[in-house]
């Protein structure tokens, strides 16, 4: 993330099944909350996923699927250049939005949101 430096990216949230983060979706979008990225999967990790942001301006993932350790003791995965490459998994593109955008959100950032409409609380910049 460019000017990632003191910021934040996203927070996860859990759910169980590819059901609930399908309906999770649904609720973004009765809501107004806006989908940055649609459902979908991600390569290497397998995990299934939704982006959005909430009414602050963060970024959230609803998420299952993938690796979800709860043991301390097991050996990290390093994932090479290639394989991280790889990105989405069937043939989604990561949107522009996921490499740039971040809270606090930079002038870059501003512009992103209102362009795209989003309705969030981003503060000027200092
Ligand atoms: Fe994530």
């Amino acid at each position: 993330m460019r000017g990632a430096s003191g910021r934040l990216h996203h927070l996860a949230f859990w759910v169980d099944t590819r059901e609930e983060c399908l309906r999770a979706a649904d609720i973004f979008l009765d809501a107004g909350v806006h989908i940055e990225a649609a459902p979908s999967k991600h390569a290497v990790a397998a995990g299934f996923f939704l982006y959005g942001f909430e009414p602050g301006g963060n970024r959230i993932e609803v998420t299952t699927g993938g690796y979800l350790v709860y043991d301390p003791a097991r050996e990290p995965l390093i994932w090479t250049e290639a394989e991280r490459a790889r990105g989405q998994a069937w043939g989604v593109k990561t949107v522009e939005s996921f490499h740039f955008y971040g809270t606090p959100p930079t002038v870059e950032d501003r512009a992103y949101a209102l362009a795209a409409g989003v309705s969030v609380v981003v503060p000027p910049p200092p």
